[in-house]
């Protein structure tokens, strides 16, 4: 063997050995190129308000990535989950209408934009539809 075929034979190797970890780069994994994960697309679900979180002003609860909450005057808010600067799920906030991240302190608007860092990206918002007590949540 000689010296290209030894280079060529340890690339195929070492390419082959992290290939598992995640094929067809980051995106495929669920990541973005800074580790956090990426916002829901493509969201189409109903949760059932009358019971559980969403059944008071005030609640909130997390599902399929997607953060939805209710406000103290009793509409929904439907927005990524995901804080956006290391990925945290972060938590809504009723008393001040807004979304905290709970690691570190990122918050965020009623309407998924920055108002304090270190997140520098805002959040996805989903629309939403009440239909009785079903909320759909869809992109
Ligand atoms: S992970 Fe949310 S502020 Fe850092």
């Amino acid at each position: 063997m000689d010296r290209k075929e030894f280079l060529n034979q340890v690339g195929i190797g070492a390419a082959a050995l992290l290939a598992p970890v995640c094929l067809g780069g980051l995106a495929a994994c669920g990541k973005s190129n800074t580790g956090v994960p990426e916002a829901p697309k493509n969201v189409d679900f109903t949760v059932d308000v009358s019971t559980g979180a969403l059944a008071s002003n005030g609640g909130f609860l997390v599902k399929n990535g997607v953060i939805i909450a209710r406000t103290n005057s009793g509409t929904f808010l439907a927005v990524s989950a995901a804080c956006t600067h290391e990925g945290t799920t972060i938590n809504f906030v009723a008393s001040s209408n807004k979304f905290v991240c709970p690691n570190h302190n990122a918050q965020f608007s009623s309407t998924g934009v920055v108002t304090q860092g270190p997140a520098n990206k805002n959040l996805t918002v989903y629309n939403t539809s009440l239909n009785g007590n079903s909320l759909r949540v869809y992109s």
